[in-house]
């Protein structure tokens, strides 16, 4: 029986088959990604190099000797290769766990495909059993709490070391609990316009391509 870090070794590692030579890859952020880029410096001479979604990816990947660009440097990339939450049965994910999801979506959307890395439990049916992720405005915090218990979620101030944490935008984060996020699309599109709101951790218009699901039985690549 595979341990959770081994499995998330195993999609790490899987998941360069998705990488060009040649080209920039777009990276994103968490202890699974962790693991891909520990995997990418085996191929870091075949590619030119990454766009980065958090300081603490960007860090890793310097440290392995992989050039880092600003988003704003480069075009779009071919893929983006990112850990998830949750994910659904179309690739529709909760994502921020980590609190880089801001910078995760700009990366997303500025790459044609998404290649989602993550072990099984992540898998759900229906998207809302990991507190939602919201990257918000300090001031409009407790307003935004109320807004979400007003849909039925039960919103909290994430802290780090007893204070507000704050993200690498100098934003705070609300994570909601209580929510059965059953059209994902219409729910991020509506939530992304709440006064306040930075991004919502839905990830649906920026859902996955693809994901490589480590299961006690091997990496599985599921298509959506
Ligand atoms: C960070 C994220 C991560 O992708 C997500 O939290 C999964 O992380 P891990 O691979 O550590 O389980 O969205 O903001």
């Amino acid at each position: 029986m595979l341990t959770q870090d081994e499995l998330k070794t195993q999609v790490g590692q899987a998941a360069l088959k998705y990488v060009l030579p040649g080209e920039i890859v777009g990276v994103g952020t968490g202890s699974t990604v962790n693991k891909f880029i520990d995997a990418l410096a085996s191929m870091k001479d075949q590619i030119r190099g990454a766009v980065s979604s958090s300081v603490a990816s960007t860090e890793r990947l310097k440290a392995l000797g992989i050039a880092v660009f600003d988003a704003n440097e480069v075009g779009e990339l071919s893929v983006y290769i990112d850990g998830a939450d949750e994910i659904d049965g179309h690739g529709y994910m909760i994502k921020g766990g980590g609190a880089a999801l801001t910078r995760e979506k700009i990366v997303a959307a500025q790459s044609r495909s998404f290649v989602c890395i993550a072990d099984e439990s992540k898998q759900v049916a229906v998207l809302g059993r990991f507190p939602l992720p919201v990257e918000v405005i300090p001031m409009a915090c407790q307003r935004l709490v109320r807004q979400f218990a007003a849909q039925g979620g039960t919103a909290t101030l994430r802290l780090k070391d007893g204070a507000p944490l704050l993200t690498d935008n100098g934003q705070h984060i609300l994570d909601v609990t209580g929510l059965q996020i059953t059209d994902p699309l219409a729910f991020e599109s509506e939530v992304n316009q709440w006064p306040g709101v930075v991004t919502v951790g839905v990830f649906a218009h920026q859902r996955a391509q693809v994901c490589l699901l480590g299961t006690a039985s091997g990496v599985k690549t599921l298509t959506y």
